[in-house]
């Protein structure tokens, strides 16, 4: 963020707010241009195991957002977060389309009961979306590269991807804003977001259990998707996230907050990675 606004200050959640409004695309999932896939494609495409987890997790996001608005008193907070409820609600959308299209397995699962302190499980989704978002950066990656799956259906999941990109930079924004408004200082937000991403965490190691489950044990691995997993390495997806990162960070007005932490950390892991990466090297090439 520039030095030009002060972070949570009316001229900030203005800028933040009327960006995110007047950037909204208007679409319908059914009409996008869904590519036919041939048999191979499409049995790489139903081996993903987690096709319920991510149609869950979208419904699931458009119901916590249209459930929050009625407590945000800003309007134009207020009118930012219905449009995120719009393009959320739009994704779970996008999702069935493409359950429905390509015959995948996925069925729809009642949505829980939402906590009574519905801010908090506003944060709590917001600081998953971080998260999923960051981790989500690379594996597209990784999965275009490998050309999973043809061209035509990533410029699809792009659009998704731009998108929740676009998401957790208004929510960034948003907890800069509602912190400052209840005095919180610095090193306590610092605090604060350390522990909503350690719940985020455990929630995604639920969730990536949860798809092992579905997947009747069979090793991601070992099916069609194997494909994409090929000569994974773990030091070039870390690179990839946070490339990934700065690539989609760099459209978004400097005057905004961006999310901070887990770039800084993989920034971190990578040059330990490297290191180890670069000793392992010279190991292998020492003569016994
Ligand atoms: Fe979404
Ligand atoms: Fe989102």
């Amino acid at each position: 963020m520039s030095r030009r606004l002060v972070a949570g200050s009316e001229e900030h959640k203005n800028l933040f707010c009327q960006q995110f409004i007047d950037t909204h695309l208007t679409f319908d999932p059914e009409e996008l241009p869904w590519p036919e896939l041939n048999e191979e494609e499409l049995a790489r495409l139903r081996a993903v195991p987690f096709w319920q987890e991510v149609y869950h997790t979208e419904r699931r996001a458009g119901a916590i957002v249209q459930a929050f608005l009625p407590q945000i008193e800003d309007p134009i907070v207020r009118e930012a977060a219905r449009v995120q409820g719009v393009e959320e609600t739009r994704h779970a959308k996008l999702i069935r389309v493409l359950i429905d299209k390509y015959g995948l397995n996925a069925t729809e699962q009642p949505l829980e009961q939402f906590p009574d302190d519905l801010e908090k499980a506003f944060i709590d989704f917001g600081f998953g979306e971080c998260l999923d978002a960051f981790l989500g950066f690379g594996a597209f990656k990784t999965a275009r590269e490998s050309e999973f799956l043809p061209e035509a259906m990533f410029e699809i999941f792009d659009v998704l991807m731009d998108e929740e990109t676009r998401h957790i930079v208004f929510f960034i924004n948003y907890m800069a804003w509602r912190e400052k408004q209840r005095g919180l200082i610095a090193p306590m937000r610092a605090m604060k977001s350390a522990i909503f991403y350690g719940r985020a965490v455990r929630r995604l190691k639920g969730m990536v259990g949860r798809g092992q489950e579905m997947n009747d044990g069979k090793d991601f691995n070992v099916t069609q998707a194997g494909v994409f997993l090929d000569g994974f390495n773990f030091t070039k997806f870390v690179e990839d996230c946070y490339r990934e990162n700065s690539r989609r960070m760099a459209i978004f007005d400097p005057d905004l907050m961006q999310p901070r932490l887990l770039p800084a950390m993989a920034g971190l892991a990578l040059r330990g990675l490297r290191l180890w990466d670069l000793g392992a090297r010279q190991l292998r090439r020492k003569p016994a």
